[in-house]
């Protein structure tokens, strides 16, 4: 999305393109029966619709997964529900469709932190720590320590949601003609890279969206963005083989992959151990 302002320096993947169908270029086959073929189970996930008020425990992250264009109704409740700061971040964005996407995000993230914390979407303060990194900060005695963390791509967003555990997630949407060698060795440690140059042709784009989402949900949950270098860590990317992420404190985190739906991918991060994974569907 491009707001307006200091232009950052972003990498090619971020930016708004054209969907993809769930087809493969490289080899013919539906994207959904390669997932299958390589155990990844795609769209067995289960995304169920919450309950008035949710509770989350300890040991848990819950996953949600909403889509950014809802109704009109929807979307004039949720911009209701935005801070003026993020009002005026939703109009700094060029174009009309991303300012809607963005605020969309903005208050879906409150209505589902507002469901944990049984308050209304609109009392809710988030800011940004200084690694940029957005938290709530007004909380109450008694309120549960929510953690969370939101990604969006097109119109998919994805939020993770721990009770006191750093988390970190990221969605990307399937887009093979993003999945080259040339972004992977810019992007990619010297072993990804390897692993990736190992892998048959038809699933390398499958290996490189494992491998781009990992990355990114491991930055996302230490909170430093690029400040940590691309190449301090490596996460494994082979499709249909368990993650696994090598850096000096690997220890700390624990690293999954997922899919929110046939033309995405996902990963999260989060500290400490497993975490058992409950999936909702905001609507
Ligand atoms: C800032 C960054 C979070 C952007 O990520 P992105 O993939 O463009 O966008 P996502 O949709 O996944 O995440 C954006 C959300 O992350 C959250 N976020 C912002 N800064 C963050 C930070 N420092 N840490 C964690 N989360 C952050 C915000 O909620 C943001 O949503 P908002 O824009 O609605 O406020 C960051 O990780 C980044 O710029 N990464 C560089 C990309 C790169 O080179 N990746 C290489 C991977 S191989």
């Amino acid at each position: 999305m491009q707001e307006c302002g200091p232009v950052r320096r972003r990498p090619p993947i971020g930016c708004a393109a054209r969907r993809t169908a769930g087809k493969l270029p490289d080899g013919g086959c539906a994207r959904e029966e390669r997932l299958k073929m390589n155990g990844e189970n795609a769209l067995a996930i289960d995304w169920k619709v919450p309950p008035d008020s949710l509770h989350i425990a300890k040991g848990e992250a819950h996953l949600w997964r909403a889509d950014l264009h809802g109704g009109e109704d929807a979307r004039d409740r949720l911009r209701q529900s935005l801070s003026a700061d993020e009002r005026a971040r939703a109009e700094r964005f060029v174009f009309e469709r991303d300012r809607q996407r963005w605020a969309a995000g903005r208050g879906i993230l409150r209505e589902i932190l507002g469901l944990y914390l049984g308050r209304h979407p609109r009392t809710l303060a988030i800011v940004n720590r200084p690694d940029g990194k957005p938290t709530l900060s007004n909380r109450c005695a008694g309120d549960p320590a929510i953690r969370f963390n939101l990604s969006h791509s097109e119109s998919l967003a994805v939020l993770a949601v721990t009770l006191d555990q750093e988390v970190g997630v990221d969605v990307e949407t399937y887009r093979p003609e993003v999945a080259t060698a040339e972004i992977a060795e810019r992007y990619f440690s010297a072993d990804e890279q390897s692993e990736f140059r190992s892998l048959p042709e038809n699933l390398r784009t499958e290996g490189f969206f494992l491998c781009w989402t990992r990355k990114e949900a491991f930055l996302k949950a230490r909170g430093e963005g690029l400040r940590t270098p691309l190449d301090s860590f490596t996460v494994s990317l082979t499709p249909g083989r368990p993650p696994a992420l090598r850096c000096q404190d690997a220890q700390r985190w624990h690293l999954s992959s997922f899919y929110p739906d046939s033309r995405s991918t996902a990963a999260l991060v989060t500290e400490g151990s497993h975490l058992e994974r409950r999936f909702w569907e905001w609507r």
